[in-house]
């Protein structure tokens, strides 16, 4: 995988250290890059009132948007109980990244024990619901 990816598992992984969980114990960072070649973070927000926590690409895709950003051009999602382990991204934040990626957005994810890999959108959630 290359650097600039291997940057972006860093920033995940790195946010995932901020991630407010104590509800579930499982610890979420994501970080994207955007069209502009900013970076955007965010973590799993949990809340005492379950229904209201939000996930960590939520999180880093209102970042990207707030700041400008319209497009994906990769996304690093790193989850885990303990230490980083398996964590591809939940149903809803599929829904989410699809809104601003295209075929050559890279979502990076650990989808089981044999580490890092890149899925595209098409992969994770073919055949997916857009109105723009
Ligand atoms: N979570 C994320 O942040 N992103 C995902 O794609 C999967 C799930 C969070 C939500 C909740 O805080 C915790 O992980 C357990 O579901």
């Amino acid at each position: 995988m290359g650097t600039d990816i291997d940057r972006l598992v860093e920033a995940a992984v790195a946010a995932r250290e901020h991630a407010w969980a104590d509800y579930s114990g499982f610890r979420v960072g994501a970080a994207l890059v955007d069209e502009n070649g900013n970076l955007h973070t965010g973590c799993n927000v949990e809340n005492a009132a379950y229904p209201l926590g939000s996930c960590a690409e939520a999180g880093a895709i209102s970042a990207m948007v707030a700041a400008g950003g319209t497009r994906i051009v990769a996304i690093a999602v790193a989850g885990g109980s303990d230490d980083v382990g398996i964590c591809t991204p939940c149903g809803g934040c599929r829904q989410r990244i699809s809104e601003f990626a295209d075929d050559k957005t890279k979502i990076v994810a650990r989808a089981d024990d044999s580490g890092w890999t890149e899925f595209s959108i098409g992969e994770l959630l073919p055949y997916s619901f857009r109105l723009l």
